[in-house]
């Protein structure tokens, strides 16, 4: 059995609110125009105003994962069988992102979209889908939620709680999750995306 992963809580916390700190980021972005996201201001409670470097920073940031995650989405099988490919994208320290919400109304989300985080994180990103019609209308009304276990089961998006650097409860999510592991245990065989 994998053994648990020791660390201090001060240090949990510091790198829980690298999280905190990237939705502001994102919320000053598209306060500036640089990008659109209809949902971050939701995970921001205390908005700031960025300086032109940190926002020009984070629209690149943005910019390249967006150009990937579309290359991924719009990548067909070798025939050109467009629609067949379950494409499954797996975020690891996925934060207070809203991809998958943004996917879902460009009409381009993937088959199964799979966040991991911090369960002190998943519980608040729980709650707040549970409680904002916006974000529930987009993950299916059968989807089961839950604020106490930080997680979200529904039919193409999964929100689960664990600690990345404990592997044997990777495992375990990702079945969980439902992941088909032939691409996850062969990642250079499509269509896994890791973000
Ligand atoms: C800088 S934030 C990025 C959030 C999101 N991916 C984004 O782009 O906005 C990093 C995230 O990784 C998570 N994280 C870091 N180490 C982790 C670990 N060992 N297990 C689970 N989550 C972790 C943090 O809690 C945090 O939410």
């Amino acid at each position: 059995m994998a053994k648990p992963v020791s660390d201090s809580h001060s240090n949990r916390e510091a790198v829980q609110a690298t999280n905190d700190d990237a939705s502001a980021s994102k919320l000053s972005c598209v306060k500036k125009g640089y990008m659109k996201d209809d949902y971050v201001h939701l995970f921001v409670r205390r908005p700031v105003r960025r300086s032109p470097i940190i926002n020009r920073g984070y629209f690149a940031r943005w910019a390249a994962l967006r150009k990937l995650l579309n290359q991924f989405l719009d990548t067909e099988k070798n025939g050109g069988e467009k629609g067949n490919l379950k494409k499954q994208v797996l975020s690891l320290g996925a934060g207070f992102d809203t991809t998958y919400f943004q996917l879902q109304d460009e009409g381009r989300a993937p088959h199964l979209y799979v966040e991991l985080d911090f369960k002190e994180v998943t519980s608040k990103k729980t709650t707040l889908i549970e409680t904002c019609n916006h974000l529930r209308d987009k993950i299916g009304a059968t989807a089961s939620i839950s604020q106490e276990k930080g997680e979200v089961l529904s039919d193409h998006y999964k929100l689960l709680p664990i600690d990345l650097r404990n592997i044997q409860q990777l495992d375990d999510v990702i079945a969980l999750a439902g992941m088909d592991r032939r691409y996850v245990l062969t990642v250079n065989f499509l269509p896994l995306l890791f973000i």
